[in-house]
């Protein structure tokens, strides 16, 4: 029988306890598809489509969040999630610590993947594109938008060096909330910034029953122009 609850006195570990079988997990996808004649002149346009339905009807708790992947120099891969902050026909904008491995990463290998897995709609957008650091006037402009917790965090945070435990952290914290108080301006820290990626494909995927799946990809091409193909599910 599945355990509800685990005393600590009990001495029972996560492995006693049923835990669902990945592989009997499966769900029908829905029947409307996306044909070529549904899609927009450009996959920026398509996004903003897409986008819209998944934050009004996705029932998503965090839309724009995405899975950033990236490579070192040697092509070892690593991925993350981010938030999604702007976008338009320039890119898709996200911000981080210039220091962390990600920003490490693009500086070494500027490729980049971003998936969005809208998986309560049975879709996926996949962007492949060139990651370049953002302007300091529109790093500084989006940092004065952010509540003044998550400025001070980003200067509290050497985002993705080991650090020895919790208590530093919160004692840096506790500093800098005491140096600039509630309604103060918080300066931009130098090491945290924009990334903008320019697409060079973005495929929109829709499951369909049967995995016979609708996957339009836009592929960029040397004229400025997009070319769209069909993948194979
Ligand atoms: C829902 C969600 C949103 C996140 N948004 C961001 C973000 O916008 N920027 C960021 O630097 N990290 C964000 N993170 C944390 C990253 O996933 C990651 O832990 C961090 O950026 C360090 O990654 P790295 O060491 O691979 O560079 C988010 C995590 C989650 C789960």
């Amino acid at each position: 029988m599945e355990r509800c609850s685990i005393r600590q006195d009990d001495h029972v570990t996560d492995a006693d306890a049923v835990s669902p079988d990945p592989a009997s997990m499966r769900k029908q996808y829905r029947a409307e598809g996306l044909a070529e004649s549904d899609l927009a002149a450009t996959p920026v346009e398509q996004f903003a489509r897409w986008f819209r339905q998944a934050a009004t009807e996705g029932r998503l708790f965090e839309p724009n969040a995405m899975v950033v992947s990236t490579a070192d120099a040697e092509g070892r891969p690593s991925s993350r999630t981010v938030l999604l902050k702007h976008f338009d026909e320039q890119g898709f904008v996200f911000y981080t610590n210039y220091g962390s491995r990600k920003a490490r990463d693009l500086a070494e290998n500027p490729y980049v993947s971003l998936l969005f897995p809208w998986h309560p709609m049975a879709r996926q957008v996949i962007v492949t594109g060139l990651a370049r650091r953002t302007g300091r006037d529109e790093t500084a402009a989006y940092f004065r938008t952010r509540p003044h917790g998550s400025q001070l965090g980003a200067w509290a945070s050497g985002q993705s060096s080991v650090i020895a435990g919790r208590d530093g952290l919160d004692a840096a914290y506790a500093e800098l909330a005491a140096r600039h108080p509630e309604g103060e301006q918080v300066p931009v820290p130098p090491h945290w910034g924009g990334f903008r990626v320019a697409p060079q494909a973005v495929e929109f995927w829709q499951g369909r029953e049967n995995r016979l799946h609708d996957r339009l990809r836009y592929v960029a091409e040397a004229d400025g122009n997009w070319r769209v193909e069909r993948l194979s599910p």
